[in-house]
């Protein structure tokens, strides 16, 4: 078991960001947790409301982009790993404004590698199963397998992990990697499918499904996602990487049941609308390998759609203030043609 002091933790403002700073201050209390974050529209300080008077947590605002306030805030905190989830991370945003995806998931990591090799310090990257582009017949993906990213955020992602990769094989660096299926949980931005859906059912609005809604998703508690990159953290075999996700998927429409049927709203509120360009039928991630160092998801797909979607009815302090704001013109523009011309399910 490694002992890890001082974590620099890229976008650790975000949604799984703040739930993995959460959960490692729990069971690490005696570590050290620099967040580095950008604070866009999904980094919120709030997600970390109850932790920023805490002695061992501290917040740097900067870009993962910026080398000298990287390699300076590493020096000064010594850090001793860099777990990085910064990331624009939202496929519809990287259908309509894909540069920035460039910007900080390609060249973003490439400085983190840089700062990392200069400094000697491990990196732990956050990746994603959407680099294995999408899954047909009854294949699970393994880690293995060759990348194939369809969409301009997949393709940023599946560069910073091939980036990682190559900087373990050239330099000899320190890392470790892990590819997440796609998280639900609390202080989730409302642009993500989960959250949406929610929010729209609690507030009496149409549910937009893209297409059929018979893609699959592995939905997985954020939680497990943690407690996955925990392992990988004190445990993970250096230069490895591990898929984490539970292994069981649904189809979208069978996930707007559980969030319809948890909340109690009624299933006319589903609206089929025109689909997401080049949109990924199946995602599937083979697991065996997180296994293999202790490791087991605590919640089934089903039960975790359900908890996500009861801790927005309990939340509403904190994504009202949300919709209310800029995510309004973001949904306009994502939606409102799209739902203007649709019918009921
Ligand atoms: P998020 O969008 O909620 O948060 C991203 C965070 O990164 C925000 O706090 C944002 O301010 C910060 N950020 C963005 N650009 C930055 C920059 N240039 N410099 C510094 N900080 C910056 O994202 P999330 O859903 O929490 O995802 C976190 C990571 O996990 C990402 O790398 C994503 O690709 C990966 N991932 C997400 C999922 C999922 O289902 N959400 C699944 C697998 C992997
Ligand atoms: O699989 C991991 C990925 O999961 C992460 O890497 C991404 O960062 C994260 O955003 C997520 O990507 P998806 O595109 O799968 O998630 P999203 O919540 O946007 O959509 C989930 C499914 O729901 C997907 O099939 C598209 C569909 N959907 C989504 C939205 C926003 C709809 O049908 N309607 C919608 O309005």
């Amino acid at each position: 078991m490694r002992e890890i002091k001082s974590l620099l933790v890229t976008g650790g403002c975000g949604f799984i960001g703040s739930n993995f700073v959460r959960y490692w201050l729990e069971q690490h209390p005696e570590s050290r947790v620099v967040v580095y974050d950008k604070l866009t529209y999904a980094g919120r300080k709030e997600n970390l409301h109850d932790l920023w008077d805490t002695a061992n947590v501290s917040l740097v605002v900067g870009d993962i982009g910026d080398q000298d306030l990287v390699r300076r805030t590493c020096q000064d905190e010594a850090i001793d790993l860099i777990v990085n989830f910064a990331a624009e991370t939202h496929v519809d945003q990287s259908i309509l404004g894909p540069l920035v995806f460039t910007d900080t998931n390609v060249r973003g990591t490439h400085v983190l590698l840089e700062v990392a090799r200069e400094l000697g310090i491990r990196l732990h990257h956050i990746s994603t199963d959407e680099v294995y582009g999408h899954i047909k017949d009854n294949h699970q993906s393994v880690e293995t397998d060759e990348l194939a990213p369809r969409s301009p955020y997949a393709a940023s992602k599946a560069a910073a992990d091939q980036l990682v990769q190559a900087y373990a094989i050239t330099y000899g660096i320190p890392v470790t990697i892990t590819r997440g299926a796609n998280n639900v949980g609390p202080y989730q931005y409302p642009e993500k499918a989960v959250p949406l859906f929610s929010t729209n059912a609690i507030l009496g609005e149409p549910l937009p499904v893209y297409g059929d809604g018979l893609q699959m998703r592995d939905y997985a508690h954020v939680y497990d996602h943690c407690t996955g990159i925990e392992a990988v953290l004190l445990r993970g075999e250096i230069g490895e990487v591990y898929n984490v996700g539970t292994g069981r998927e649904m189809t979208n429409l069978e996930m707007v049941d559980i969030v319809l049927d948890t909340l109690g709203k009624d299933h006319g509120l589903v609206k089929h609308v025109t689909d997401r360009p080049g949109h990924d039928r199946r995602y599937s991630m083979n697991v065996d390998k997180l296994r293999t160092l202790g490791w087991e998801p605590k919640y089934d797909p089903k039960q975790a759609v359900a908890e996500a979607a009861r801790w927005y009815v309990d939340n509403r302090w904190w994504w009202e203030p949300i919709r209310s704001g800029e995510f309004r013109e973001y949904y306009d523009r994502q939606y409102a043609e799209r739902l203007a011309g649709t019918e009921s399910k």
